[in-house]
């Protein structure tokens, strides 16, 4: 099938060969996304931020702010979705993400999204929908409440995708069987349409391990209250620190105390780069003389390395949402463009 002739919208978009763009040549573009249900905490930081950082001076990066998802999960929420935007936004710019290599776009602005997975939705079907291992988890978590956009997300998170002519999609592993219904969507969309406008989707997982919360048990979590947050006051920090369990036998200094599932371990191993240092400290602590006040403060030290100088950085809510509008105009541009390359595959 012959690429369609270029739409005069082509002309508004300042960069002819755009890699966003449908045929542009590029199989390479990145995608990820973030509902803003709440401000990043450090977890978001190892396990994505900081591969976006590299992503976004190797690849076309767009990022976009799932705010219509969130409606999914609660619509009570839609109230707090526009201050959870501009929080997201100054996380983002702090972390070192830049409007110069990165698109950011809210969801809400490409209404093409939604035209997308409109005509996506029927190359599926509800079983089929109902069957994803993302969707049978997540709809537990929602019981007796959910709503039909929850069930239209997966088709939806798709259009996300493909309306951007994106490949790789970095995402945690419980999204994965999203992506792979992504996938098979996309091959239904080019076989069904006979056309090969839609790159393959590969997930791009994260490859540091899962950082705990405060609490030790479970992964850090804004909704499980365990989560020290990029923008908590250093005071904060330090009260999160020192709520930290370590050893509960490691009652004197000179008790020998235990690192397998000592919290306070688990972040170290995270955040001390020094691996030496950290081995030495791990037998100091197991053959005891090694106190547990030594061991926070250093795990303090290395969180303030990372955090102080993310917030010594100010954006004013007009600065964000100007860049995230612009940003945002210049993805409905691009949008425009390429729902219309969609369109002509299925109305012939
Ligand atoms: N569902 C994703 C999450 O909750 C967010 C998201 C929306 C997304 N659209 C996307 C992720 C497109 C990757 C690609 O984490």
């Amino acid at each position: 099938m012959n690429q369609p002739a270029v739409v005069s919208i082509l002309s508004l978009i300042s960069n002819a060969i755009n890699p966003f763009l449908l045929y542009s040549g590029s199989k390479e573009v990145v995608l990820t996304g973030d509902r803003p249900t709440g401000p990043l905490h450090l977890g978001h930081f190892v396990g994505s931020l900081q591969k976006r950082l590299q992503l976004q001076d190797s690849h076309p990066l767009l990022i976009l702010i799932a705010d219509t998802q969130v409606l999914n999960n609660d619509l009570s929420k839609s109230s707090s979705t526009l201050q959870n935007t501009l929080h997201l936004m100054r996380d983002y710019l702090r972390a070192g993400l830049s409007p110069q290599k990165c698109l950011f776009v809210r969801q809400s602005s490409i209404p093409q999204i939604f035209e997308l997975a409109n005509y996506l939705s029927n190359l599926t079907t509800l079983a089929q929908v109902m069957r994803n291992p993302t969707i049978k988890s997540e709809s537990q978590m929602y019981n007796n409440s959910l709503n039909m956009g929850f069930l239209n997300y997966p088709i939806s998170q798709t259009a996300d995708i493909l309306l951007f002519n994106s490949s790789l999609v970095p995402v945690g592993q419980d999204q994965v069987p999203i992506l792979e219904f992504a996938n098979d969507l996309a091959i239904k969309f080019n076989y069904h349409f006979k056309t090969n406008i839609f790159n393959p989707i590969t997930p791009v997982l994260s490859t540091t391990a899962k950082l705990v919360g405060i609490d030790g048990k479970n992964k850090m979590s804004k909704s499980l209250n365990n989560s020290i947050n990029l923008s908590d006051s250093m005071s904060e920090v330090k009260m999160k620190i020192n709520k930290m369990y370590t050893d509960s036998n490691h009652l004197r200094l000179s008790d020998p105390g235990q690192v397998q599932g000592n919290t306070v371990f688990d972040f170290l191993d995270v955040f001390l780069e020094d691996k030496n240092q950290l081995q030495e400290l791990k037998e100091h602590y197991t053959r005891g003389g090694l106190g547990d006040r030594y061991l926070k403060d250093l795990l303090y030290k290395q969180i303030e390395k990372i955090l102080i100088p993310m917030q010594e950085k100010n954006y004013s809510d007009d600065y964000l949402l100007n860049v995230l509008n612009e940003n945002s105009t210049q993805a409905l541009k691009i949008a425009q463009h390429n729902i219309e390359i969609i369109k002509s595959f299925i109305f012939k």
